[in-house]
């Protein structure tokens, strides 16, 4: 099974991916998180993205797409996956179909995630985030059991660094300008669902579930 999750930023596609990775037992390929943990390493290419991340800008499609491809080639991930965060604009979109086409593979469903801008601000305002493990909390809707640490691995948990609201703010622009033609090109595709997003999580993964039993 392969799948894409579109969605504004805190729209809630990683805390779906994480639901749907679990009960369908697919690998979870976020460029988002692949690039927060080579900025916590300091690599090179942590350090190229962390300059268009800090700013609320895409990363360029060059280095986006050489790590999607190096995704896409491992052998865990060559039966399925979800990509969270991935497309992001149309050109990405075509670049996948073209990757994966040259495997005789294909993407089976896309979902869009909508969201009000209310809700997001409210979502990312409230989201703490485990920079050791990655787990993600919110202070009213989903908050750790241990307060400001991670259940996972005890870390204090933080506020992303690019939650910051001015900086969130330029994210929706970038997200808003580029997502009608992704959507555009999926819906010619057949494979859109758009989900209504402002429902609690075990709701909205419910029929997501339902939608993919039938793919
Ligand atoms: P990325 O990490 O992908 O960020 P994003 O798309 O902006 O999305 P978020 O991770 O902020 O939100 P989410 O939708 O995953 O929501 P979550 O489930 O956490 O990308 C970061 C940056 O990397 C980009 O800005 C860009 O610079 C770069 N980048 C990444 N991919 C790229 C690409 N393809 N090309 C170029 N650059 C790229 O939920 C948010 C909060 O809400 C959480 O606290 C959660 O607990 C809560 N919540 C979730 N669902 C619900 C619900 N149903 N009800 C109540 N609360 C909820
Ligand atoms: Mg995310």
């Amino acid at each position: 099974m392969r799948i894409v999750l579109l969605g504004a930023p805190g729209s809630g596609k990683g805390t779906q991916a994480k639901l749907i990775c679990d009960y369908f037992k697919i690998p979870h390929i976020s460029t988002g998180d692949i690039f927060r943990a080579e900025i916590k390493k300091m690599t090179p290419l942590g350090l190229e993205a962390k300059k268009y991340i800090q700013r609320g800008n895409l990363v360029p499609d060059d280095l986006t797409i050489s790590i999607v491809k190096e995704s896409l080639n491992k052998s865990e991930n060559s039966d399925g996956f979800l990509l969270d965060g991935f497309p992001r604009n149309i050109y990405q979109a075509k670049k996948l179909n073209l990757l994966l086409t040259e495997d005789k593979k294909y993407i089976d469903k896309v979902y869009l995630i909508d969201v009000t801008q209310d809700v997001i601000l409210e979502r990312i305002g409230g989201r703490r985030y485990c920079s050791r493990c990655g787990a993600s909390y919110h202070i009213r809707f989903n908050p750790s059991k241990l307060d400001d640490r991670c259940e996972a691995c005890g870390e204090v948990l933080i506020h992303r660094s690019d939650d910051k609201e001015d900086i969130v703010l330029d994210r929706l622009t970038v997200y808003n300008k580029a997502i009608q033609p992704i959507v555009n090109y999926y819906k010619k595709l057949g494979i859109l669902e758009k989900i209504h997003g402002d429902a609690n999580p075990s709701e909205i993964f419910s029929s997501i579930r339902s939608s993919l039993m039938v793919v």
